[in-house]
């Protein structure tokens, strides 16, 4: 896709009513020259949420939230800048430049998938009708929905439906209507077979599956017939609408909860999601049998960085979901897990007591990954030492995937207390792992670019992906992501420089919050305390100072030197400043930790797990955690360099050089500790 040519960006700017806008998700009442009502970002009751028409921006009181109305698109859709602006281009009926597809080709595909997606819209309509209004829908369908419990306007909000026992009742209507076969076929309502055209759901209550903007994508659909040798579920085939390991089922309905409780409850099936809506948990959505996918989990990272599962107390494939958790883990999300007693799935459960009680339950019962691991693999065993050594390396191994250090940190004790082991032993699995995945990412990275080199560079690929609408937007730029990072076109220095995770943390601190001020606990010679006021920026440059330490990364390193060139003139750069570096790997960093400001606000972690609004009120954390990570990770380096230099000098080293070499060694470890120690107070207290 193209960029959006400004003067139809004026146009979109223009054309836009931001109190209509407004008014499709808010109930809006006019106070004086504004209008006001409830804000969509949090439960109040009394409305603080203020739209000006006048001035055509809006300002939520109770959550500072406040902008224009692509602002308002972006944090309410969580839409991305093209994405927002694309909306309000189709709601006010301008035409964008790309909306005319270049090929005959591209046109095909494009009549292809609205046929599609219009074919299940019909087939959605057509299922609801035969459960509403036909005799056997009535009879048999709706009343086993009403026996299960589910409440009529919840069978009407998530559009339930029924299909028809025979054998072609919803293809030779559709057929009847102009639908195409070729269409019918593709999309999985209808089979073909010797030259007969027949339904592909039969006897089942239909499950419309929602794209997140609510277009349906596909359906599931459940026998009523009770013959074991009759598949409990059909479901769409995959076709170019339907891709099902991008798809959570009922995550339409659930994303503005998610984000309103900055957690999302994952569950297994179609009427778990629908009997724990209806119980008022909103927030949750459904891998529908299949086991998660990282595609699945990168669509929950846009609303939340925090997912709990719910498991059936019985679940046989609870083992097998561990991969699920850890590709959560790898994905820098947080995982808690509620186990529901034996024998119920949190659909009969969310029925068996009231939805106070089912609240209750999952707040009693949610477990970090660490306690359920534990919990289920130890159950018979606890006794073995081998089993029970094969589960530590197994839960360091989850530990050592997740990307944030701090993250990291905090679950390394945690695992050591639960198994009562010493701290050390975890760290060095933990590293070991990390080491381990790092040559392998390298080599996969040099293979990568052998295979690439001629071809176009990181850069130049990643200028599209900025401006692409199709929300591939947050992996490309999460500098957490495996996805390449802008940084990886520098070919001729070692990867764990040019993707060093603490360097790219510090820098992004030093240019978001370079001039913000911070106060600190100074303890003098005597063991006085004073208070000591400074700047961000002032605080970390003389702390790196002081340890002689820079940054490797040439990018961050030639920032580095602008920062402290400003430091001394007693003025701080803005993030414009960079922006308008000719180094473009600077302009990339630099809009990317822009853009991403909100969503990385969400990964401090607090002792009790609970995370911050804003990174603003846990900056002083972030800077200092920033900081010993940093110094930490530099530390680290060094050490290795000093056995490595061990190894190559081989037996032909002098005892002197030994001396030096181990010294330094032992000091460093000693350094690492104490860093390891303050780190350690920065997130317990
Ligand atoms: N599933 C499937 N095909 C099957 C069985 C299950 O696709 N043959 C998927 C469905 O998405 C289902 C989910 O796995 O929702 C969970 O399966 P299960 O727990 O057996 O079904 P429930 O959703 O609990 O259905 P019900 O409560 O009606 O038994
Ligand atoms: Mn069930």
């Amino acid at each position: 896709m193209a960029i959006i040519p400004p003067h139809i960006v004026d146009d979109i700017m223009q054309n836009s009513r931001i109190e209509e806008v407004i008014g499709e998700f808010v109930q809006l009442k006019r106070a004086g020259s504004n209008l006001k009502g409830l804000s969509p970002f949090t439960d109040e009751k009394t409305p603080s949420f203020v739209v000006s028409p006048a001035k055509q921006i809006f300002k939520c009181f109770s959550t500072g939230k406040g902008g224009t109305v692509v602002s308002f698109l972006m944090e309410k859709e969580h839409y991305s800048y093209p994405e927002a602006l694309r909306w309000l281009a189709e709601k006010y009926g301008i035409q964008l430049p790309e909306d005319k597809p270049a090929t005959a080709e591209e046109l095909a595909a494009i009549s292809e998938r609205e046929s599609l997606h219009i074919i299940n819209e019909f087939a959605k309509d057509h299922f609801k009708n035969n459960l509403h209004k036909s005799d056997e829908g009535k009879k048999i369908a709706l009343s086993y929905l009403v026996e299960r419990g589910f409440r009529p306007d919840i069978i009407e909000k998530f559009q339930l439906g029924y299909s028809i026992n025979k054998s072609d009742t919803f293809t030779s209507t559709a057929l009847e209507k102009g639908y195409k076969l070729e269409y019918l076929e593709k999309v999985g309502v209808s089979k073909v077979k010797d030259n007969r055209s027949f339904d592909f759901f039969r006897g089942r209550v239909m499950f419309p599956i929602h794209s997140v903007t609510g277009r349906i994508l596909g359906f599931g659909g459940r026998t009523l017939f009770t013959d074991k040798k009759i598949a409990k579920y059909f479901n769409s085939p995959e076709s170019i609408i339907y891709n099902k390991s991008e798809i959570l089922y009922g995550l339409h309905f659930s994303k503005s909860d998610i984000i309103k409780y900055d957690n999302c409850f994952l569950c297994e099936g179609y009427t778990d999601v629908i009997s724990m809506y209806q119980a008022g948990i909103k927030n949750v959505v459904s891998s529908s049998g299949t086991s998660l996918t990282r595609e699945q989990i990168r669509l929950v990272k846009r609303y939340t960085k925090n997912i709990t599962i719910l498991y059936d107390g019985d679940a046989a494939g609870i083992k097998a979901s561990f991969r699920g958790i850890d590709l959560i883990l790898e994905e820098g999300l947080n995982v808690k897990v509620v186990l529901f007693p034996e024998g119920e799935d949190p659909d009969s459960y969310s029925k068996a007591v009231s939805s106070s009680d089912l609240e209750d339950y999952i707040n009693k019962n949610q477990q970090d990954f660490i306690s359920f691991k534990a919990g289920i693999l130890l159950e018979t065993e606890e006794n073995d030492p081998i089993k029970k050594a094969t589960l530590i390396k197994d839960l360091a191994h989850s530990v050592s995937l997740i990307p944030d250090q701090i993250t990291r940190n905090v679950f390394i004790p945690e695992l050591a207390k639960r198994f009562n082991i010493k701290e050390e032993v975890i760290w060095n699995e933990v590293t070991k792992y990390r080491n381990e995945a790092a040559t392998k990412e390298q080599k996969e990275a040099r293979r990568r670019q052998n295979s690439h080199s001629n071809t176009q560079s990181y850069s130049s690929q990643n200028n599209s992906a900025s401006i692409d609408n199709r929300g591939s937007f947050d992996a490309k730029f999460d500098p957490y992501s495996h996805e390449p990072s802008p940084f990886k076109d520098t070919p001729d220095l070692p990867i764990e420089i040019l993707d060093d995770h603490n360097e790219h943390d510090l820098m992004r601190i030093l240019v978001l919050y370079g001039p913000m001020a911070i106060n600190l606990e100074q303890i003098g010679e005597k063991g006085e305390k004073t208070l000591l006021e400074t700047s961000v920026t002032e605080y970390i440059c003389s702390s790196l100072d002081e340890d002689e330490l820079s940054f490797d990364n040439p990018a961050f390193a030639s920032m580095y030197q602008f920062i402290n060139d400003s430091l001394e003139e007693n003025t701080f750069l803005k993030p414009d400043f960079f922006k308008s570096q000719l180094d473009q790997k600077i302009v990339k960093f630099v809009s990317e930790i822009e853009m991403n400001k909100h969503e990385l606000s969400h990964n401090w972690i607090t002792k009790h797990s609970i995370f911050t609004n804003s990174e603003q009120d846990k900056l002083k954390e972030a800077v200092l955690g920033s900081i010993y990570s940093f110094k930490s990770s530099k530390v680290e380096k060094r050490i290795k360099e000093i056995q490595k230099n061990l190894i190559k000098l081989g037996p032909e080293i002098t005892s002197e050089e030994l001396m030096e070499l181990l010294s330094e060694q032992v000091a460093l470890e000693q350094i690492k500790k104490a860093i390891s120690v303050q780190l350690g107070r920065i997130i317990i207290h």
